[in-house]
């Protein structure tokens, strides 16, 4: 296998729908990191380390010296916004960084300008922006697309490009008939059928020239059956859905404690507060309907209530966001976790977190980045469910109930790099540490 892996050669560009908050600070984060300025604190791919070998062996490498992966000065920006600020000004606007953070990269950041971009304010209505491309049909909206594609390969003189959406969140829809293959979906584009959302054709367009793609908001976008086949043909890998950052983070790490010690939990309300225009747009209630159904799913999934119905049958569990705009970027997120233990007896857990949305989310595109690149190169192709780590709601083959425990995913995860190297994989038995001790006893 290890040797099947391309080497990570000449450039790599980073194309991104929606350069907003979360886009604006992994641009400008690893641009201050590619001066010195800055370290890429909560990215795996730069600061992880990874076991190897037996525990006696003390072998724990960084992940970026144990995997090919593409340096950070081999990474080119792209992307396409409705609005045509460049990323200096879109990242000002955001207020997640410091200016003087903003101004010492300012020409690198200026430079970047947003391509136009494929949007219909029936997905998104409380924004309107004026940089949108114009077509007859979304047939032509996808070709445009692989122009600027192909364009920016070009210019910028890459030998390999992945695609991260870091757009809005849609309007909720549900999967139908045009969504079924890739011939209803293709028929679908030239008749400008509504059930079409723009992510889907980003993803399309990316999916059909063999781009990896994924997904950071919670929309359908690639998790639909037409371009889980349309990625299957072009060897395309792909991943979704929605960046696993703030209030879900702490859920996915809190639930399976509370599950391995068999601990019931009658309750767990989650509400926040945040003020960005991710904020502004989950204000409208049919885009919160995307999010809140992402959010929702990962405690049942975590406690599985059905095998385990005295401890979770009764579990209540209720989500709000709230657009508060003095909190900016700077979401406030409060839980209350009503959990018993033995004999019944009740307590309660209270955790509140006050995160910073962008922050956490930038980590993980540069993530995704470089392991969906990785993927490629390793000819691993269709959804990429080792990545499920970095997502809420992660996209599994059709049928399969998706991992949420964030343990379980991060052994996933490790195992696969240590898979893809040729190393053992890690099991945690342990046992022949002592088999080992009684014999030389
Ligand atoms: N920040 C987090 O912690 C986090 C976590 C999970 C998911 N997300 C999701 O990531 C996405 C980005 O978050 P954000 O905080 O940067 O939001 P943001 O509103 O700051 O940025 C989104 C950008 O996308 C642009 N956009 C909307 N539709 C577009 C289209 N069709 N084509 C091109 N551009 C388009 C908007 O103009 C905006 O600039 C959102 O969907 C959000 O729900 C964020």
């Amino acid at each position: 296998m290890k040797e099947q892996i391309q080497k990570p050669e000449g450039k790599l560009g980073i194309l991104i729908p929606g350069l907003g908050a979360v886009a604006t600070t992994l641009i400008a984060g690893v641009e201050a990191i590619k001066k010195g300025l800055s370290q890429p604190i909560g990215s795996l791919t730069q600061m992880g380390n990874i076991r190897l070998g037996k525990r006696t062996e003390n072998r724990s490498p960084l992940i970026k010296d144990f995997i090919p992966l593409t340096e950070l000065e081999d990474i080119v920006f792209g992307g396409w916004d409705i609005y045509e600020d460049n990323v200096y000004e879109a990242a000002s606007k955001a207020k997640v960084l410091e200016r003087s953070l903003l101004n010492a990269i300012k020409p690198e950041l200026k430079a970047l300008v947003p391509m136009k971009a494929v949007f219909d304010r029936s997905f998104v209505r409380n924004l309107n922006g004026k940089n949108i491309k114009q077509a007859p049909t979304k047939h032509g909206l996808a070709l445009a697309l692989m122009d600027d594609i192909e364009n920016f390969k070009e210019a910028n003189n890459c030998s390999r490009l992945v695609m991260v959406w870091c757009g809005s969140t849609e309007k909720y829809i549900e999967p139908s008939e045009v969504h079924e293959t890739i011939e209803s979906f293709e028929q679908g584009l030239h008749d400008n059928d509504p059930r079409i959302a723009p992510s889907m054709i980003y993803a399309y367009a990316a999916i059909k020239l063999g781009i990896p793609f994924a997904n950071g908001a919670p929309n359908l976008t690639c998790d639909i059956p037409a371009l889980i086949e349309l990625s299957k043909e072009t060897n395309t890998p792909i991943a979704g859905k929605d960046f696993k950052t703030g209030q879900t983070l702490m859920k996915t790490i809190v639930a399976p404690g509370l599950h391995a010690r068999a601990l019931g939990i009658r309750g767990w309300f989650s509400t926040n507060i945040l003020g960005n225009r991710d904020g502004l747009v989950l204000d409208d209630p049919d885009n919160f309907r995307t999010k809140e159904v992402s959010k929702l799913s990962v405690l049942e999934e975590i406690l599985h209530p059905e095998s385990n119905p005295d401890l979770y049958g009764e579990l209540y569990h209720k989500v709000r966001i709230n657009y508060y705009p003095p909190h900016g970027d700077n979401k406030e997120s409060w839980d209350n976790i009503d959990i018993f233990g033995w004999l019944g007896y009740s307590m309660q857990i209270k955790i509140n977190f006050l995160c910073r949305d962008s922050i956490l989310a930038a980590p993980i595109v540069l993530d995704l980045a470089l392991f969906m690149d990785l993927a490629k190169r390793a000819s691993m192709s269709g959804i990429q469910e080792w990545l499920s780590f970095y997502f809420k709601s992660p996209q599994t083959v059709p049928g399969l109930r998706p991992e949420h425990d964030i343990f379980k995913q991060l052994i996933k995860l490790q195992n696969t790099l240590r898979h893809l190297m040729g190393e053992d994989l890690i099991t945690h038995l342990g046992l022949d540490y002592y088999q080992e001790f009684v014999e030389a006893l």
